[in-house]
């Protein structure tokens, strides 16, 4: 990976392709699918086979959720890269406890092997892969440092470690303290949760991360990423003007255009949840 990249997160019924096209021109290296789930993809659901959609050539990785060799195997078979196309992101990080319950999401921190050989899947059909990540499922896993065990063993482009653990909330801070030792394994880790300012991302820096991701500061402010490069940055205005003229050339349904437009221009996280 060469130079600190910015990257665009992951944000179910958000980060379409109209959204990740406006962030990709104010900033975004890369930006990111909402996730898909492997098993419904496999089974050739359209509407979820739709939100792997990548209809112009803004860099973007395709996340997939699930845990089932077959189903990732089935669902390559039926695969084709579109020109935006940047790789698959494995999801090891949804705390929902749907995903856990198939031992999806960040239960799957705790599967190394299992984690080893999806990877292994998407590199032998040629495509790059890298992992997405919390802590671990609870504070006894973050206490045990699971995360590193996956980090050291499994061979993705790079990691993204969203420094909470599975039963954490937004209520409570990610823990900028984790990504040193992350660091020290070798490869290359990308921060996630809380980022928002220049100062955050010296720090980052200082330590060896190799980038930041962005996801509820992004869908507020979708030039933080140019903001935090030192360049230009439209008004909030203009910014929902071509986010509109963008969804209506990728006629995206209202859900996407309703949940950005709502945020667009203000700045309190908290209009996410706390889930
Ligand atoms: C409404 C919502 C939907 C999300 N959907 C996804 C998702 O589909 N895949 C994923 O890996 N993370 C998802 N996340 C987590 C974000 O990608 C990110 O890890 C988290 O918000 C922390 O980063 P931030 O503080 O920059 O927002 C979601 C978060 C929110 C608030």
């Amino acid at each position: 990976m060469t130079g600190f990249a910015f990257m665009l997160a992951p944000i179910e019924d958000m980060t379409s392709n109209a959204f990740r096209t406006l962030c990709h021109k104010y900033g975004a290296d890369l930006t990111f699918t909402e996730m898909a789930k492997v098993m419904a993809l496999a089974r050739n659901n359209k509407s979820t086979w739709s939100r792997l959609d990548c209809s112009d050539g803004t860099p973007t990785a395709i996340q997939v959720l699930g845990s089932r060799e077959s189903e990732f195997k089935r669902f390559l078979g039926m695969f084709k890269p579109a020109e935006g196309f940047r790789g698959f992101n494995l999801n090891l990080g949804c705390p929902s406890p749907d995903a856990i319950e198939y031992g999806q999401g960040c239960a799957m921190v705790r599967k190394i092997s299992k984690t080893m050989r999806i990877v292994s899947m998407f590199r032998d059909c040629g495509y790059g892969v890298s992992v997405k990540m919390r802590l671990g499922m609870n504070a006894l896993d973050k206490e045990y440092k699971i995360y590193l065990k996956i980090i050291e063993s499994v061979d993705a482009d790079f990691f993204v470690v969203h420094a909470r653990h599975g039963k954490q909330t937004y209520a409570q801070p990610a823990d900028f303290g984790v990504y040193e030792e992350c660091v020290k394994t070798g490869k290359d880790i990308i921060a996630n949760g809380d980022i928002r300012t220049s100062a955050q991302v010296e720090s980052l820096k200082g330590i060896g991360v190799k980038g930041a991701m962005i996801g509820r500061a992004a869908v507020l402010d979708p030039a933080i990423f140019n903001r935090l490069k030192g360049l230009p940055v439209p008004t909030a205005e203009a910014l929902r003007e071509e986010y509109i003229a963008l969804a209506d050339q990728f006629q995206e349904p209202d859900k996407y255009r309703n949940n950005i437009l709502r945020r667009i221009g203000l700045s309190d996280l908290a209009l996410f949840g706390n889930g």
